[in-house]
């Protein structure tokens, strides 16, 4: 067997997969997240050790695992969490998380000392979830800590560390940090030295698919693992995400309705300047790059609408309801803004809209057009792929949107591409699974390996005369920002 750990902000994953990709054992544990004040988001990097280990010793024991047959394990980490050691390697305060709007002071001196060159050499904007800021702060505020820090390591890392004893981060967690060089794979000098961060706490840099060494013996005891078991670098969240989802060509998009969405396009050339308006990041495949986009409220747009106008209604029937109304909701239109916005507008204040409500419409036109709403909000993002000249012809969609047919056809109808869901969908822990499979040797490359473990479902082609009605209404969808964006 492989492991895949994912390490999410909530709970740990971890899933048992053996050789023909089939799932055969999955425990999780969840862990408490902690706000000690507005903005904060703070988490005890021993919470994800003691949870991680939890659910590998339930896998032995209750899941009949024996641990003597997992040769590998990878992981799968939430993004941009600072973990700060000392030089004995013990964690200095509580880990701050991707979620924590704590850094906007930090993230506007960013800007203003470096401009352009900063999203030159990390490919991104500094945006308060990130990293650096994270660690301008602490230097900031804390600075008895930050002197002490010998190495600030992110969520996975840390796990991987004590599981193994070493050091170290994967390329596709480093660029999330925006303090890498992205294109160079290296960690940036000039950034280091502009925010005087000693370059000394930055891990050595690795690939996700590399070797860091075996489990130790202390850590087998621990868990009851077995030393022999190897043990692989891993990537961020969203890179292993799309590896499970088989985001491996420079054609293929990945479109995921969770609370929030995410819209991820595989990149294989680095040059391609999307100025900050999307994330550009290392992949978890060698020498290869995605871009992405967040929409805020996607899942949580429709979920506020449930709760609000239909609380005891069943989840999928009041879904399926918006199959009573036609393609543009009877004229209704839901701009999905509700908590602000990331991408394509990146704008913490803006608020959503009804826009065009009639006297004559019904619950299931609101219902089709919040459904239609956030697809518009993805097709927004897609624009900016295209607006770069970034080429793509698939869709694979994953999350609430790959629930519902309804759904499918309208992403297929908005996105104007062929859309498809995958046949057994296991998220970012398949993804860090691959990962470790083909560290082992089981597979020459991740797509080989991709090949054997992900199968796609059916395919939604786009429908011409609802593409041709949809491409309408997204033009007037578009005014909407710009006019509403003076009201907040
Ligand atoms: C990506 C981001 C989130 C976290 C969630 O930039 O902040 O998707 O990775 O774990």
């Amino acid at each position: 067997y492989v492991l895949g750990v994912d390490l999410g902000t909530s709970a740990v994953k971890v899933s048992a997969i053996d050789k023909t990709g089939t799932i055969k054992a999955q425990q999780s544990y969840d862990y408490p997240l902690s706000q000690p004040k507005p903005g904060y988001s703070e988490q005890n990097p021993e919470d994800w050790v003691m949870g991680t280990t939890v659910a590998i010793v339930r896998l032995i024991l209750n899941d009949g695992i024996a641990a003597a047959d997992i040769d590998g394990i990878s992981y799968s980490g939430q993004m941009h969490g600072l973990v700060l050691l000392d030089a004995n390697n013990q964690v200095l305060r509580p880990a701050i998380l991707w979620n924590d709007t704590r850094t906007t002071k930090q993230c506007e001196e960013i800007s203003a000392k470096m401009g352009d060159d900063f999203i030159e050499i990390t490919k991104n904007k500094s945006l308060e979830g990130f990293t650096l800021p994270k660690l301008l702060w602490v230097k900031e505020n804390e600075p008895e800590t930050f002197a002490k820090a010998a190495t600030f390591l992110l969520p996975k890392d840390y796990v991987r560390y004590r599981m193994t004893g070493k050091l170290g981060m994967d390329y596709s967690d480093a660029s999330g940090t925006v303090l890498e060089d992205v294109m160079n794979h290296e960690w940036s000098t000039r950034i280091c030295k502009m925010f005087d961060i000693p370059e000394s706490i930055c891990p050595p840099l690795m690939d996700s698919i590399d070797y860091v060494g075996n489990i130790t013996p202390n850590y087998a005891e621990f868990s009851g693992l077995d030393t022999h078991t190897k043990v692989f670098a891993g990537g961020a969240d969203n890179a292993c995400g799309a590896v499970g989802a088989g985001i491996l060509h420079p054609n293929m998009v990945l479109s995921s309705i969770g609370t929030s969405g995410v819209v991820l396009k595989y990149e294989e050339d680095p040059s391609i300047d999307y100025k900050g308006t999307l994330q550009f990041e290392n992949h978890a495949i060698p020498n290869a790059y995605y871009s992405m986009g967040v929409t805020l409220a996607a899942g949580y747009s429709l979920n506020w609408f449930k709760k609000t106008f239909a609380k005891d209604t069943d989840f999928s029937a009041f879904v399926a309801s918006a199959n009573e109304s036609p393609v543009g909701a009877n004229g209704l239109l839901f701009t999905p803004y509700i908590v602000g916005e990331r991408a394509p507008y990146a704008n913490a204040d803006i608020r959503g809209s009804f826009v065009g409500i009639d006297g004559t419409q019904t619950r299931s036109d609101f219902v089709r057009s919040v459904l239609e709403g956030i697809v518009f909000s993805f097709r927004d993002i897609l624009d900016l792929f295209e607006q770069n000249g970034s080429q793509f012809d698939t869709v694979v969609s994953i999350g609430g949107g790959a629930k519902s047919p309804l759904w499918l056809q309208i992403q297929a109808d908005i996105f104007n591409v062929d859309v498809v869901s995958l046949i057994n969908e296991q998220g970012p822990g398949l993804g860090a699974a691959m990962l470790a499979a083909v560290g082992l040797g089981w597979f020459d490359t991740v797509q080989d390996c991709a090949a054997q473990f992900v199968h796609f479902g059916t395919v939604y082609h786009p429908i011409e005369k609802n593409v041709a009605k949809y491409k309408e209404l997204h033009k007037i969808y578009q005014t909407i920002y710009p006019s509403t964006k003076e009201l907040s």
